[in-house]
């Protein structure tokens, strides 16, 4: 990385104010450890621009001293890629904060990169209008981090991940320009998709201003049901078949034996239904008229996979059931650093995958633990791993783990994206051309390399 000496550092602060642009130690703290804690890196200047026209007049000032960037949103990221691990400048979109009004005609909102989930779900709310993504960050995360990630969340197998809700981009390139199309118009084929390229890019091409996003009318008859299961497989079955027999299917989650012991005891709540269970699927559906009789249709239609079923209908019944699922990365998080491995199987590898991890964690540090949970639906499991008493695992558990998933066809990565944590099993997933063809799209709009060159791209191999 260029030197950075004191005229940039001035110039930086030039164009966003002394009160945001950080350099102690103890302000800069909470944007140089990621979520997890396992990533701590350090910056000699974190930048809180307040608009675009400021993020564009940053960029241009590092591109043309070599010094190199990482964007931030909400910094709850799992895969160290947001996080500056090489001393780089963070450029925080967090005051990139507001929405537009809803166009309820369009169905549609734009919204400043910065922008919580949260906030852009109760803007959305207050005109009838749901965000077609939502994930247990929703406090923090932002809208620009979820399109630079390709967030998942629970709701992917109604509404599909954060790149599929995404109809238009403001961003600023690699060389300080800005690209802005905001328009929002359904059908669009005038050339390449920036919105395609920038979704999972993971800071890597450009920085996210704002976004132009489509909106799903608000379902407001909801139930949910937690159906416990004596086995991975019957889980898989059940998923599904509740996928082919359910219109109104808003989500299906699971959770696995030991996870849901150890959530159990974080909420301090005994499980539901079927202690004994392997398997815990939380089911929600959600319609403009009642889906109950749909969803109880459906579950009978399980015959005699269930062990047991839980149902919730109003609000406080769902959320007790949901809060089994919402809060286990806070219980994980309380006992050590994990190391989150975040695969997707097909259906047909996925229950062996799921049963061979903890013997293949076993042989390799027998004190580690799996705690595996995940969005079925989208066959999305979360491996999260703990040392010993809660230090981190060895990294060779991370790789068994990785290496199984591609052995079974599946792929290293689900919804978390690559960050520094997974770029070195990247070529698991893909071949030698994707990755060239990947470095020429980095070469040709991050020429100089400066946008958050840690994550995603593997060195190249020799
Ligand atoms: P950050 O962590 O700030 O950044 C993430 C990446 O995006 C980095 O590479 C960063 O450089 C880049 N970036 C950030 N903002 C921009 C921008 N404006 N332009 C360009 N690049 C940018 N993820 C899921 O997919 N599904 C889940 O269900 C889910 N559940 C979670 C639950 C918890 C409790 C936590 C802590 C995290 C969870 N996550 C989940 C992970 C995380 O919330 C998502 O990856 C989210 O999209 C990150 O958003 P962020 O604003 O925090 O981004
Ligand atoms: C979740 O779905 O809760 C997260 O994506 C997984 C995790 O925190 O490991
Ligand atoms: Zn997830």
């Amino acid at each position: 990385m260029g030197k950075l000496d004191e005229s940039v550092l001035q110039e930086f602060l030039n164009i966003v104010g002394p009160n945001h642009a950080l350099q102690e130690p103890d302000l800069t703290a909470s944007y140089t450890t990621d979520w997890t804690g396992r990533f701590v890196g350090r910056s000699p200047m974190v930048l809180r621009p307040a608009d675009t026209f400021q993020i564009a007049a940053l960029v241009k000032v590092a591109a043309h001293a070599g010094i190199s960037i990482v964007p931030q949103g909400g910094n709850t990221g799992l895969v160290g890629g947001s996080v500056p691990l090489n001393q780089e400048i963070v450029i925080s979109t967090l005051r990139l904060d507001q929405c537009e009004p809803v166009d309820g005609l369009a169905q549609q909102v734009t919204a400043g990169a910065g922008t919580t989930l949260a906030k852009a779900q109760s803007h959305a709310s207050e005109q009838g209008f749901d965000i077609g993504v939502d994930l247990a960050a929703r406090g923090s995360c932002t809208i620009g981090g979820m399109i630079a990630t390709n967030a998942g969340g629970i709701n992917v197998v109604r509404y599909g991940a954060m790149r599929d809700q995404v109809l238009g981009l403001e961003a600023v390139l690699s060389d300080g320009s800005i690209i802005s199309h905001l328009e929002g118009l359904e059908k669009d084929n005038t050339g390449y998709s920036f919105p395609g390229l920038l979704a999972g890019s993971e800071g890597t091409l450009g920085i996210i201003t704002k976004a132009r996003l489509r909106l799903h009318p608000q379902l407001s008859e909801r139930c949910s049901a937690m159906i416990a299961l004596n086995t991975v497989d019957d889980a898989v079955a059940a998923t599904a078949q509740l996928r082919r027999t359910l219109p109104s299917l808003h989500a299906v989650e699971v959770i696995f034996g030991e996870t849901m012991h150890l959530v159990s005891d974080h909420i301090k709540a005994s499980i539901p239904v079927g202690p004994e269970a392997r398997a815990w699927l939380l089911v929600e559906v959600a319609a403009t008229n009642d889906p109950t009789d749909e969803l109880a249709n459906s579950i009978a239609l399980l015959e005699t996979l269930p062990i047991d079923v839980a149902v919730g209908i109003e609000p406080a019944a769902r959320n007790n059931l949901w809060q089994y699922r919402e809060k286990i990365t806070e219980a994980i998080a309380t006992r050590g650093t994990p190391h989150k491995l975040d695969v997707t199987l097909s259906a047909s590898r996925l229950a062996e995958f799921v049963n061979g991890v903890p013997h293949l964690i076993s042989r390799i540090d027998s004190r580690a633990t799996a705690l595996m949970f995940g969005h079925l639906g989208d066959g999305n499991v979360h491996v999260n791993i703990l040392g010993e008493q809660g230090t981190e695992p060895s990294e060779e558990v991370d790789r068994a783990v990785l290496h199984y998933a591609a052995e079974l066809g599946g792929s290293i990565s689900a919804e978390h994206g690559i960050g520094s944590a997974k770029k070195e099993f990247l070529h698991l997933n893909r071949s030698e051309s994707e990755l060239a063809a990947f470095r020429a799209i980095k070469a040709s709009l991050d020429p100089k390399g400066i946008l958050n060159p840690n994550v995603l791209l593997p060195p190249k191999s020799s």
